[in-house]
């Protein structure tokens, strides 16, 4: 048996390497809140865990490549997920690999497609699995629907973080929008776009 390696604090759950039938495998483990009462605390992790392993599935049945799910724990808490080796895009995507950034929009595209709202899209959610595919990560805020609202937001979140992080790379968005569209349609994607703006332009007035 290996020795359980700690490997971050994320934003609301512990991760650590542990091991699954011989082979190393990552535990995504949701901390109780203590500001939260402790039985509804206990359910939020419980759903929320639940959500994010039936979202990594469907959006692996999207043709969007996400962590194997290993197992869950009984207390429902732990997600017992395949170790993805390789860098966060965050840190790997430069103005030499631009290329991704098309991929990347397609993942965004095919979530949305297929009814899926990620809720975190972020370079930080994404890890270079070999230097060649994309592996998207981070479930945990994403849930169903095909509204254009949600998948407005969902990209303008993705716009806001991506160019501010990827500031050197000025046609990286654009590309992101090309995947996009090549995944959902020219038709769905102009809705989504057109629904962007007109948030942009409400955040503007209001
Ligand atoms: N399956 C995985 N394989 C390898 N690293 C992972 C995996 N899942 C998460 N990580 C690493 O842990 C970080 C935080 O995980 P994430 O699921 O995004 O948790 P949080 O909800 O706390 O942001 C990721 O940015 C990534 O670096
Ligand atoms: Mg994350």
């Amino acid at each position: 048996m290996q020795e359980v390696k700690w490997l971050k604090q994320g934003a609301e759950a512990q991760l650590y390497v542990d091991e699954y039938l011989g082979q190393p495998c990552l535990v995504k483990d949701r901390q109780p809140k203590t500001y939260r009462v402790k039985e509804l605390d206990e359910k939020i992790r419980r759903e929320r865990t639940k959500q994010e392993c039936i979202l990594l599935h469907r959006a692996k049945l999207a043709g969007v490549r996400t962590p194997l799910v290993f197992k869950v724990d009984r207390q429902g808490k732990r997600v017992f997920m395949e170790f993805v080796e390789g860098p966060r895009l965050k840190d790997a995507l430069t103005a030499k690999n631009t290329g991704w950034c098309e991929r990347l929009g397609k993942m965004a595209g095919k979530l949305h497609a297929a009814g899926i709202v990620h809720g975190d899209l972020t370079t930080s959610n994404v890890l270079l699995h070999n230097k060649a595919e994309l592996v998207l990560l981070d479930f945990g805020l994403g849930y169903f629907s095909k509204r254009v609202e949600d998948q407005a937001v969902d990209l303008l979140v993705f716009k806001k973080t991506f160019e501010a992080t990827h500031f050197d790379l000025p046609q990286g968005w654009k590309a992101v929008c090309q995947g996009y569209a090549e995944a959902c349609g020219q038709g769905a994607a102009e809705r989504v776009f057109r629904q962007m703006e007109e948030i942009g332009e409400r955040a503007r007035y209001h």
